[in-house]
């Protein structure tokens, strides 16, 4: 088994639940940190100097020949959402480790500074994903940690003081311009396009980006067995129907790529005997293109507003993230191109359904990412599973495309 693979397998052992119902390893709990130091041991061995930001990102340097002038970031996510599998995010922050330590190997120092960034936050524990690379690229305040919160109730802030950290630092995180001009994350492609192709390594193009938002439905609690049905206002009923109008809006969307979800429902005041009188619902509706994604948004509302009105109820809608679609830098495209042909494959060029902190950081400079084949299309699920095989060939393709974005200048 190669060092990637069993350190991707010694990561995994450290989880909030047992191995049977998958890893949750969530940001800013002991357990991330635990893992944290795991890895920054790992990126010192691979001679790198190590550092972590206000919010808790690691990055491992390892300098290039021309001092000064913005690094190239190659990295992921450590944090992992719940019952998730042993691979989304660990494997592009590990993979990157492995490729960088390849590179260091050569004996000769890449062109210009490489560092590995392990993100934190990218899964949606405080409702907004990708928490890390909006503080890198100063999208995130103390104010605004103060005022996300967890299912349980605990703001972002509350959770970093919780582990010494102070949220009034999170503008420190913000990357100096000219810091970094080139972000590459090597990810699972969590969907199951390259299995059904029989590709082995996805070229990523464009990256769908989410419209998240809470609706709050309030109508009336009242007895389950003294209330007529004609007499109720039951937001469990409106809800539900919201929830359906998400699927119908969804399908009927321009593209016919666009999705949606409701991940994610709270019903107050929850006994099986009471009408329930408040229910939350949080919704996700993702497109690679912006403006058919926002209509897909505008009908399913419209739905929702008639659908409240008819059945005498109040309607709440607070926006958790409303992220910009991306189109992957086109060098990084060729250079992942070439070193697949380096190493005897062709990969293929694909969108990407997820979105990732690439998603975030390619509001400060282009961005690129590649991909392995996910068993099945599995993910955010225990079973999720890439042959290491192919695990192993996406870091050989990584490192021959961070030989060629570091090659020293002519
Ligand atoms: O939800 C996503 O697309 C990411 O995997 N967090
Ligand atoms: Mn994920
Ligand atoms: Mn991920």
């Amino acid at each position: 088994m190669s060092r990637l693979n069993e350190r991707i397998a010694r990561l995994a052992r450290i989880s909030a639940t047992p191995p049977d119902q998958g890893i949750t390893r969530e940001s800013y709990t002991e357990l991330y940190e635990e893992g944290l130091r795991l890895v920054e041991g790992w990126m010192a061995d691979a001679g790198l100097s190590t550092r972590r930001d206000a919010v808790g990102n690691a990055f491992g340097r390892l300098e290039g020949g021309s001092s000064g002038g913005p690094c190239l970031l190659v990295g992921s996510h450590l944090d992992t959402t719940l019952n998730a599998g042993p691979l989304d995010g660990v494997y592009g922050v590990l993979g990157a480790i492995e490729a960088v330590d390849r590179l260091r190997g050569t004996g000769s120092a890449p062109g210009r500074a490489v560092e590995v960034i392990a993100m934190t936050a990218e899964e949606p524990r405080f409702a907004t994903g990708c928490l890390g690379s909006r503080a890198l690229v100063g999208d995130m305040s103390a104010d605004v940690a103060r005022h996300l919160t967890d299912r349980d109730g605990t703001t972002l802030a509350e959770a970093m003081q919780g582990l010494s950290m102070d949220p009034e630092r999170i503008p420190e995180a913000r990357l100096p311009e000219g810091y970094a001009d080139l972000f590459v994350e090597l990810h699972i492609e969590q969907g199951a396009v390259l299995e059904q192709r029989g590709s082995r390594l996805g070229i990523v193009n464009a990256i769908a980006a989410p419209h998240d938002m809470s609706l709050t439905v309030t109508g009336t609690a009242a007895h389950a067995g003294t209330t007529p049905m004609g007499l109720r206002r039951d937001a469990f009923l409106g809800a539900a129907e919201i929830a359906l109008a998400v699927e119908a809006a969804a399908l009927a969307s321009a593209t016919g790529r666009t999705v949606g979800t409701v991940g994610a429902v709270s019903v107050r005041p929850g006994a099986n005997n009471i009408v329930p009188g408040h229910v939350e619902i949080e919704v996700d509706i993702r497109d690679t293109e912006l403006d058919p994604r926002e209509a897909v948004v505008a009908d399913m509302l419209s739905t929702a507003e008639a659908v409240c009105a008819r059945r005498g109820l109040e309607l709440d809608v607070k926006t958790i993230a409303q992220d910009t679609p991306v189109n992957c830098s086109e060098t990084v495209q060729k250079a992942v191109a070439e070193a697949c042909v380096e190493c005897g494959i062709e990969g293929h060029v694909m969108a990407s359904g997820a979105y990732h902190d690439a998603m975030v950081l390619a509001r400060k400079m282009p961005v690129g990412m590649l991909f392995v084949p996910s068993q099945g299309g599995v993910s955010h699920h225990p079973d999720e599973h890439t042959d290491p095989a192919d695990l192993d060939l996406g870091v050989d393709v990584l490192a021959g495309t961070l030989r060629r974005l570091t090659e020293p200048a002519l």
